[in-house]
């Protein structure tokens, strides 16, 4: 999927917002730090701002240009973390916001990350937990089977006890790791729910007729009313795995 980094920036800055609280976690003496799913900069230029050397990559040459033009004293580069180049070398801290449930293969991702990692170096990354956006998902599904149309989701939302197992694995020590439900106001008010399914299920959208897609918004939108609608704008119900972890 080709990402629209403009909205990217602007109606869903969330994403960005809140992985802020990770950056905390940081060392706070000057390390040698890599953003995974770096996007359109903003957490990099941050992580910069705290006085590190930063390495943003990204695999969506959108995001990549974005950056650049947003930042460009900043060093991004359009990467692939499950097929890395040479040019990536070695951290102190892997750092990663709200990108990890895109990745199928968690044992490459790991194996890759402890790969460019030194010896006691950080991984520090928080994305979506078992039960992610759960009332949307299952909203759109149902949707989209009304349309005889079967659902093949793209995430990879895991819980605590499965990541545990997943790090220990790649000989990750765990300093922590917790699942939290993070309830998000999305913007656009009443066309705030539309807006975000047209970033982030564009690909299935594109599947629909303009009627079949204004006819599923509207069927979602007051199925998930009930649940989600907040006097003035809807709640995603976000969930999320954040994770500490040291590579031995
Ligand atoms: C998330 O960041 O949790 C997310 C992104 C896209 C679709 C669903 C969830």
């Amino acid at each position: 999927m080709e990402w629209d980094a403009k909205k990217y920036n602007t109606t869903h800055d969330f994403i960005f917002k809140y992985g802020a609280g990770l950056l905390e976690l940081l060392p706070k003496e000057p390390k040698k730090v890599l953003d995974i799913g770096c996007g359109t900069g903003e957490l990099t230029n941050q992580i910069a701002e705290l006085g590190h050397e930063v390495t943003g990559i990204d695999q969506s040459i959108n995001m990549i240009n974005q950056a650049k033009e947003s930042y460009p004293q900043l060093n991004v580069l359009q990467e692939d973390i499950l097929n890395p180049s040479k040019r990536i070398g070695l951290y102190d801290s892997v750092f990663s916001n709200a990108v990890f449930h895109w990745i199928p293969d968690q044992e490459l991702l790991l194996k890759n990350i402890a790969e460019h990692l030194k010896v006691n170096g950080q991984l520090l990354c928080e994305f979506g937990a078992v039960g992610n956006v759960q009332a949307i998902r299952e909203a759109f599904g149902h949707e989209l089977n009304m349309l005889g149309i079967v659902v093949e989701e793209p995430f990879c939302f895991t819980s605590v006890k499965d990541y545990r197992v997943l790090l220990l694995k790649h000989h990750f020590e765990i300093v922590e790791i917790l699942e939290y439900d993070r309830p998000t106001p999305l913007k656009g008010g009443r066309s705030g729910l539309r807006e975000w399914m047209e970033q982030f299920y564009a690909g299935e959208l594109n599947e629909l007729s303009k009627e079949e897609k204004e006819t599923a918004f509207r069927n979602m939108e007051r199925d998930l009313a009930p649940k989600l609608w907040k006097e003035d704008h809807w709640e995603a119900d976000y969930r999320r795995l954040r994770i500490h972890a040291l590579k031995k």
